[in-house]
């Protein structure tokens, strides 16, 4: 459904991606792992138009989506979140997730069907539909992000660090979050630090070094091979 074919992406003269090669099925969630610095971000970044990538395809469906502008991507039904969430803190859950639905071609009563969507999946959104954003607790703002990311309604969705800066006990919500997603069929593609837990919800498991895919294992073969994990993220 969504692949990149041997991707190059450069800041400047700076070359950064290397031939990255990822495919991620319908429904699938797949891991992307690797240390600080190896592209994981800028991965997302190419596939979403951030910065478009130099040589190589990203291809969505039957879309060319390599150049194409990030708002047309995401029109095409790829959610992003990025690392840094990007909550309106001055604005209400609710208003937040309805900046969301500012599309055209959606009418009111699929708006509200989906904002209750949401709200069943996420029931604490609901409850604090009109608190501020920047009042909710770092895993609310990202349950939030994700949410609203949601009401698009993507096919796939590019989760960047989604536990990143969380306190343990919120992992566990982050864990929810994707069955969710994985529930409603929407496919993901997970970019994170937490080796367990993008081991425990991958189907299948990318491992990045130095801008290029080093390893890409089903996430079950990989939770068994630890030497793999050691030689690539050393931990
Ligand atoms: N806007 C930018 N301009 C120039 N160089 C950048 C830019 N963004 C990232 N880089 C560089 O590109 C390389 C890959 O960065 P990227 O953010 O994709 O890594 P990452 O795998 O997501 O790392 P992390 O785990 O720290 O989030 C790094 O060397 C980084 O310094
Ligand atoms: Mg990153």
């Amino acid at each position: 459904m969504l692949a990149l074919h041997d991707v190059h992406t450069y800041y400047g003269k700076s070359h950064v991606l290397h031939g990255v090669s990822i495919e991620v099925g319908p429904g699938e969630v797949v891991g992307l792992l690797g240390r600080n610095g190896v592209g994981k971000s800028t991965t997302l970044k190419t596939i979403m138009g951030i910065v478009r990538p130099a040589q190589g395809r990203v291809v969505f469906e039957n879309h060319d989506v390599g150049g194409m502008p990030p708002y047309r991507v995401a029109r095409i039904g790829i959610g992003y979140v990025p690392e840094d969430r990007r909550i309106f803190r001055l604005l209400t859950v609710l208003e937040n997730l309805r900046t969301g639905l500012d599309r055209q071609g959606v009418t009111d009563a699929r708006r509200e069907a989906l904002l209750e969507k949401i709200y069943v999946n996420f029931p604490v959104l609901r409850e604090r539909r009109h608190q501020a954003g920047g009042t909710l607790s770092g895993g609310e703002q990202q349950m939030l992000a994700i949410a609203r990311a949601m009401m698009l309604e993507p096919k796939v969705i590019l989760l960047d660090e989604p536990t990143e800066g969380l306190m343990p006990r919120m992992v566990g919500q982050i864990h929810e979050i994707i069955r969710v997603l994985h529930g409603e069929g929407v496919a993901i593609l997970l970019v994170e630090q937490n080796v367990s837990l993008t081991l425990e919800v991958s189907n299948r498991v990318y491992i990045m070094e130095k801008g290029v895919v080093r390893h890409h294992a089903p996430a079950a073969e990989l939770r068994a091979d630890h030497a793999v994990i050691h030689q690539y993220l050393g931990i």
